[in-house]
């Protein structure tokens, strides 16, 4: 830069003036805009400082191939009610925020484009089994401290960081026993759709049973028997009715049910052999 705040010889860039109405831009948006096909959105609305229940609003909005129902919330939110509220971050399926049931299934919005529902009616509510906030967003307090208090994390009395201690190892075969689990997003899916926690609002859950199989699985973990310990409780593994819900609305590919079933069989052969000890499952 030169004394002036030029730019030196060379390096000059050509000045443009862009503005909203000339740069052509809203020009192409009207024409892919008008150019898309139309689908009613419904969205339900609750607001707890003034309405009394939920209220389905009709909205037409424009849609593409590509366009999923986050962006038509989002368009809607946009031009038509800024009120609505909705949780989103990522829009990529990675944060697990924007868990919702569309078209009566718990889905992610980002991730279930309206042209693969196959219909000009899209309904979105919020996540059934979670306190409602407002409109679509819902509370996740609950699910957060029970997949708190089933230790999401590795147990070891030894420390990888502790000098003299190597890295703990793995194989390719360890890894491949929990890796599935590691993938949960805690988008709270499996959980919305589990008929036992309809019934029951303190049952643990499918997200916190299968984080709990996760680290039961990791052969670097020593907190087995603990986490066994708590999913054994009135409210813990014991109330799975195995509906298997849980893994068919999971959007990462982990299967919750499969996971509560191998924490099951754990269990059963602990009990079975106390039984044969004579000795009781919480003392061991
Ligand atoms: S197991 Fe699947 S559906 Fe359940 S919280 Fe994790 S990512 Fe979501
Ligand atoms: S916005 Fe992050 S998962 Fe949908």
């Amino acid at each position: 830069m030169t004394k002036d705040g030029a730019l030196p010889k060379g390096f000059e860039r050509p000045t443009v003036s862009v503005s909203p109405n000339d740069s052509g831009v809203q020009a192409k948006y009207e024409e892919v805009k008008s150019s898309s096909k139309t689908i009613t959105l419904r969205i339900s609305k609750f607001n707890p400082e003034k309405d009394l229940r939920t209220a389905f609003h009709a909205f037409t909005v424009p849609y593409q191939r590509w366009t999923t129902v986050l962006d038509a919330i989002l368009e809607v939110k946009s031009h038509q009610d800024h009120s609505i509220g909705v949780r989103y971050s990522c829009r990529q399926a990675t944060c697990g925020s924007c868990g919702m049931i569309i078209n009566g299934k718990p889905r992610l919005a980002c991730f279930t484009k309206i042209s693969e529902l196959d219909s000009d009616v899209v309904t979105v509510e919020p996540m059934n089994n979670f306190p409602l906030i407002r409109d679509l967003a819902v509370g996740f307090e609950r699910m957060f401290s029970t997949h708190k208090r089933i230790k999401p994390y590795v147990i070891r009395e030894d420390s990888e960081t502790n000098p003299g201690t190597k890295e703990f190892l793995q194989s390719p075969e360890d890894v491949e026993k929990y890796i599935q689990f590691a993938s949960c997003i805690k988008c709270g899916l499996c959980n919305s759709a589990c008929p036992t926690m309809t019934t029951d609002s303190t049952f643990i859950g499918p997200q916190g049973l299968a984080q709990a199989y996760r680290y039961v699985a990791d052969n670097r973990d020593q907190g087995k028997d603990e986490r066994l310990r708590i999913i054994d409780e009135p409210h813990g593994i014991w109330r799975c009715h195995f509906a298997g819900s849980c893994s068919q609305v999971c959007p990462k590919g982990v299967d919750p049910a499969m996971g509560i079933q191998l924490l099951l069989r754990i269990q059963k052969i602990i009990i079975l052999f106390c039984v044969d000890l004579g000795c009781c499952l919480l003392d061991c």
